[in-house]
Parts: structure tokens; C-alpha cells; sequence
């Protein structure tokens, strides 16, 4: 007897609604547009992920091999019921969010990557995702994690998230916190942009290809802003890389 291993392997998925895409005027009046992208689109995006692996900065390097395996995950039918989201400006990337759904009631969310510094595109893309989850999929509560500082200012600080440290979070297994469906509605008015329909000019330009960002975030110059960035205050991982590197 034959046994068809991909069958057992690949998660049968939950059918999702899916997102409908928005736009919105960034504050250097820019537009920029969100849309959930499939699984055919994965290969275009992957590339823009991996040069930042290796950016030591705001732990762009932890979340890029991250987000890197769960979009081929994927894209490969190896996670259950994940979704991706991509923001785009003048087509060219912007931002990525993905999370998956546990439950009909809870979500789980991914990641959040801005390829644009400076513009709160990522704040924005995570709204859309909240967004999502709970007025589209209409789900009680997400359970989020932060990597870096910055995440942690963006969502645990503005949204005021619930603690879930019952709760240990897919990624990594740290400790959950929550937004839940009354946080969502309090940050409703201030965080949550956007408009639709998208134009139709707009629309055209971002599914006519997913361009590369012409100003992705960059190593710093001076390791020691690397070192900072895992407060590490006293450098003493900088001495210790450079020690390795045989540098005076
Ligand atoms: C967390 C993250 C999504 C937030 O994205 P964002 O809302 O677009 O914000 P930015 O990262 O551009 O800026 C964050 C802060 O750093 C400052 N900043 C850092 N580098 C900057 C740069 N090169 N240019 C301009 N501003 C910069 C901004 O002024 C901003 O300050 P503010 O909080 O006072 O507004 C983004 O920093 C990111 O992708 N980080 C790496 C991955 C990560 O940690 N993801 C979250 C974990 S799930």
C-alpha cells in the first residue's frame, strides 16, 4: 500500500474572507497601499527579507530569518492557516505583517517588518493586521509578542496590551499579550488609518509588481549601535566581536 506523504504533512486549511486591501496618505504625503498577497507571490518577496538577516539593527536580523521561514512555510504548506499582508508605495515594498489564526475566536500574530524607516509604515501595517483580525475574521483577541524595543513601544505601550503570560506565544515561546476586542475599539480612532476602495490607479501600480525598497533599513556603521541595540551598554559584545575579527 502506497501512502501519499504529502497529504499527512500538508494542514488542511481553514477558508479565511480575505482582506480587503486599503490605502493611506503617509505624513510625507505619500499613499500607500495594504493587500493580502497568496502564495504564488511569496517568491517575490523572499529576496528582500534575506540581505537582512545579516543587519544587525533593531533585531531586523532575528525577525528577518523569522518572517524568511514562515513565508516559506507558507508557501511550502507547512503552517496552519497563516496569512500575509504586504504594504507598498509606488509598488515598491513597504512593509510585511503575517499571523496566523488558532481558532475562530484567537489569533496569533507573526511579525511586523518595515522596509521604509521613518514613516510609521510598520505601525500602520500592524494596525491593518489587528484590523483584520478582529473586524474582518471578527476574532475576540490576538495574541502578540515583541522582539525589539521598538516593537514593544509600538504595540505592548500604544495599544496598552493585556498580559497573557499564561500563555506561551509560537514565536519562541515567550509570553503572550493580548489585544483584545475592547483594546482594539479604545486605539480605533488614533492608531487604525486607512481608506477604501483603492483607486484603481493605485491598485494597478502595487499588483503590477512587487518592486524592491529603494531605501531598506541598513546596518549601522558603528557596531556599538548594534550592541546598544541588545542593551548591551558596556560593549562588551563589540570588544569581544572585534576580539574574534583579530582587530586592535
Ligand atoms: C518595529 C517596526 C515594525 C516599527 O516600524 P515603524 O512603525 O515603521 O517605525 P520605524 O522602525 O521606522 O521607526 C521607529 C522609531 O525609530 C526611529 N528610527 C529608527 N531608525 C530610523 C531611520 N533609519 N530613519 C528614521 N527613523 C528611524 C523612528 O524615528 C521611530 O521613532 P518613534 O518611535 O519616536 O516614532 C520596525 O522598526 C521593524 O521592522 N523593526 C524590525 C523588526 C521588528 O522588531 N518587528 C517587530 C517585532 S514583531
Amino acid at each position: 500500500m502506497t501512502v501519499d506523504l504529502e497529504k499527512i504533512l500538508r494542514p488542511i486549511e481553514t477558508p479565511l474572507i480575505k482582506f480587503p486591501a486599503k490605502y493611506m496618505t503617509l505624513a510625507n504625503g505619500q499613499e500607500m497601499v495594504i493587500r493580502q498577497v497568496e502564495r504564488e507571490d511569496i517568491p517575490d518577496i523572499l529576496p528582500h527579507i534575506e540581505p537582512l538577516i545579516h543587519c544587525e539593527r533593531d533585531f531586523y536580523n532575528v525577525v528577518a530569518a523569522r518572517l524568511y521561514a514562515e513565508l516559506l512555510a507558507y508557501y511550502s504548506y507547512r503552517v496552519q492557516d497563516e496569512y500575509v499582508l504586504i504594504a507598498q508605495i509606488d509598488g515598491e515594498l513597504a512593509a510585511i505583517v503575517n499571523g496566523r489564526i488558532v481558532s475562530p475566536e484567537i489569533g496569533m500574530s507573526y511579525h511586523t517588518f518595515s522596509l521604509r524607516r521613518g514613516l510609521r509604515v510598520g505601525a500602520h501595517a500592524f494596525a491593518t493586521k489587528m484590523e483584520y483580525h478582529m473586524d474582518i475574521l471578527k476574532q475576540k483577541e490576538v495574541l502578540i509578542v515583541a522582539e525589539s524595543g521598538i516593537g514593544f513601544r509600538r504595540w505592548m505601550i500604544e495599544y496598552k496590551l493585556e498580559k497573557r503570560f499564561d500563555i506561551p506565544h509560537e514565536l519562541g515561546g515567550c509570553p503572550s499579550w493580548s489585544l483584545t476586542k475592547e483594546l482594539f475599539e479604545r486605539a480605533r480612532a488614533t492608531l487604525v488609518v486607512g481608506r477604501r476602495p483603492v483607486p484603481e490607479h493605485l491598485m494597478a501600480k502595487a499588483k503590477a509588481g512587487i518592486l524592491a525598497p529603494s531605501d531598506p533599513p541598513k546596518a549601522p556603521e558603528d557596531l556599538l549601535a548594534a550592541t546598544r541595540s541588545m542593551l548591551d551598554s558596556t560593549g562588551t559584545s563589540l570588544i569581544e566581536m572585534k576580539k574574534k575579527l583579530g582587530a586592535k
